[in-house]
């Protein structure tokens, strides 16, 4: 029997920097407000019209590839996740696939938004313990910024999304270490309290082409902001505490804590209720905004490559989203 263990990380950026102050240039709103109610500071917002979401997510891969020290030809299945692809269909897998100029492997594109990475996570953790395959490529990658209502009507969503890409190398090892668990869970209910309704198959050619109401919303992401807020901050803790509970962990356990990045003060409100230190958590929202698939695997590369993970480390991994989705991955590095 296997364990799985991330054995390289990479991330990609979009070079374009926008900062609080830009965003006030074409809306109401202010570095005050924004730093204040987010953390965020500034985001990358796609500038080049070349750059797409599976692209980004080559270059990622390309990356996590290189620090994984494989052969890109043993990379032996693809898991994309993206709620940005680049097509309706097909999926953005096969695009990286493409990319890589690799094998004809399988490639799996889900779609489980800000908690994307950790379902994409516990999918090839369990294919690796099923022995079916030995290394998975796993991908986060998000073009927010195209799709984004930058008027003051969109505010309190477009400040918060950044453009970003991570991926991680996903590997069968005989050791002890690598993935201990992973806790997946969904709430269909409030799939409306953080979505994009259209385009959708109700909602198709025809009576798009019809459409007449130029200020139809439903094409920009909606948030109803103070709910996902206070679902989030609940979701979080349980499920850190579901993984711990399961690997005969406790929160003092904790090396480091990496939530997905959706807003400082989630972060550290968990922080608070763990009673953790500020070395034993992770944030880099500041920088980049939020970029739901991509922030795990971003700020995981970012605290890995600033040596703040060593050998036999807990690291936990945790997420909540739209859907609403959430989980949480525990690894001993
Ligand atoms: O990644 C997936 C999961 N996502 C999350 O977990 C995000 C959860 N939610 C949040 O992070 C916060 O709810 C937001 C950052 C989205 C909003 O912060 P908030 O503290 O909940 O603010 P609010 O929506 O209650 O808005 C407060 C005020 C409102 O004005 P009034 O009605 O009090 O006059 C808004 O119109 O702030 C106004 N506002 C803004 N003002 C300046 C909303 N957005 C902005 C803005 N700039 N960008």
């Amino acid at each position: 029997m296997y364990n799985s263990a991330i054995k390289g990380l990479g991330f990609y950026l979009p070079e374009n920097i926008v900062t609080n102050n830009d965003l006030s240039g074409l809306m109401d709103t202010s570095d005050k407000w924004i730093t204040e109610r987010t953390g965020i500071k500034e985001r990358r917002w796609v500038n080049d019209d070349k750059l797409t979401t599976s692209l980004m997510g080559t270059y990622a891969s390309e990356r996590a590839i290189i620090d994984s020290g494989i052969d890109k030809k043993d990379i032996d299945f693809i898991i994309f996740s993206t709620l940005s692809p680049d097509y309706y269909f097909p999926g953005s897998g096969v695009l990286l696939q493409r990319n890589l100029e690799i094998k004809e492997v399988g490639a799996l594109d889900i779609r489980n938004q800000c908690s994307g990475f950790i379902y994409g996570l516990s999918i090839a953790d369990q294919y690796i313990k099923s022995g079916m395959y030995k290394n998975i490529l796993v991908v986060g990658s998000e073009i927010h910024s195209g799709g984004l209502d930058k008027s003051t009507r969109g505010r309190s969503v477009s400040v918060i999304f950044g453009d970003g890409a991570g991926a991680a190398v996903v590997s069968a090892t005989t050791s002890n270490s690598g993935i201990l668990s992973t806790h997946l869970h969904s709430e269909g209910k409030f799939a409306e309290e953080l979505a994009v309704i259209k385009p959708a198959t109700s909602f198709w050619i025809d009576k798009i082409k019809a459409e007449t109401n130029k200020d139809d919303t439903s094409y920009f992401p909606y948030m109803n902001g103070n709910f996902v807020f206070k679902n989030a901050v609940i979701r979080f803790e349980e499920v850190i505490f579901e993984g711990l509970n399961h690997s005969n962990l406790k929160k003092e356990d904790i090396s480091l804590l990496i939530t997905h990045q959706a807003n400082l003060r989630i972060s550290q409100y968990i922080q608070k209720r763990l009673n953790l230190s500020d070395s034993q958590v992770f944030n880099n929202i500041m920088k980049y905004g939020n970029t739901t698939a991509a922030s795990i695997p971003i700020a995981l590369t970012e605290a890995y490559k600033s040596n703040l993970i060593k050998k036999g480390d807990i690291v936990v991994l945790a997420a909540f989203g739209s859907g609403f989705t959430w989980g949480s991955a525990i690894i001993k590095w």
